[in-house]
């Protein structure tokens, strides 16, 4: 069983099609997002409608629920919060519901998804510490949990026998007994850790290794897309600096 978990597409149609492309060649056959699907970009009901049709099963993020006036967006900096009231005026109707209907968090199997914070789904703290990781372990009991929001990728491991918590410093750890993982499976539509390629997690249980994974897209097709939706320039010049 292949699952790949992505989070943060943010509009950008075609980082999720480079992504999709790239985990169906892979062998993906479950799909999880965990929040964010909107935001940002200038392709929310198209991001909406490829997640559909494929079967994701996906959890909101503060810019989903923004879009649909579920959650404030007081402290949304301006390009973010312009961005979120230009989705919302663009919405279709089936986006609008689909995205009031998406739930907070889940458990798929092994694996909880949460879009900020385990702790309390609805404050969406930033998880950015090794402090802030280990906190998150009491608020899930799955072998895996999976965050994104910052849209900086990490995986911490958690021993079930003594507690102790670790960053894993490769990007793939073959899943070991006895062991927990928190994983952030960083951005699909706008990467923040300096690399603009999209990125995203592979789990695959038969062979118990997860991973994350980059996969590079066309970030002029979205650039061009943010500025022809009349969308603050700033959200098309991080796109290639991968911040
Ligand atoms: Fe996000």
């Amino acid at each position: 069983m292949k699952v790949a978990v992505l989070s943060d597409i943010h509009s950008n149609i075609e980082a999720l099609a480079a992504v999709i492309k790239d985990a169906k060649d892979w062998g993906g056959c479950e799909w999880l997002v965990a929040g964010d699907i909107v935001g940002y970009g200038g392709a929310p009901n198209e991001c909406i409608e490829m997640l559909r049709q494929l079967g994701a099963v996906c959890i909101a993020g503060n810019h989903d629920w923004g879009a649909v006036e579920k959650t404030s967006i007081y402290y949304f900096n301006s390009a973010a919060r312009q961005a979120v009231l230009w989705t919302s005026k663009n919405l279709s109707a089936e986006s609008r519901s689909y995205l009031e209907e998406l739930p907070l968090t889940l458990i798929n199997g092994e694996i909880s998804l949460c879009h900020a914070d385990f702790t309390n789904p609805a404050s969406w703290e930033y998880v950015f510490t090794l402090y802030q990781a280990r906190r998150q372990f009491d608020g899930f009991a799955t072998r895996l949990g999976v965050i994104g929001h910052s849209h900086v990728p990490f995986i911490v491991q958690a021993s079930e026998e003594d507690g102790r918590a670790e960053q894993v410093m490769e990007e793939s750890v073959k899943w070991e007994r006895g062991s927990r993982y928190l994983i952030n499976s960083g951005s699909v539509g706008q990467p923040r850790d300096g690399d603009p390629r999209s990125c995203y997690l592979r789990v695959d249980w038969s062979g118990r290794e997860i991973a994350l994974r980059r996969v590079t897209y066309d970030v002029a097709g979205a650039q061009r897309r943010i500025s022809e939706a009349g969308l603050p320039s700033s959200l098309a010049e991080r796109l290639p600096l991968g911040r």
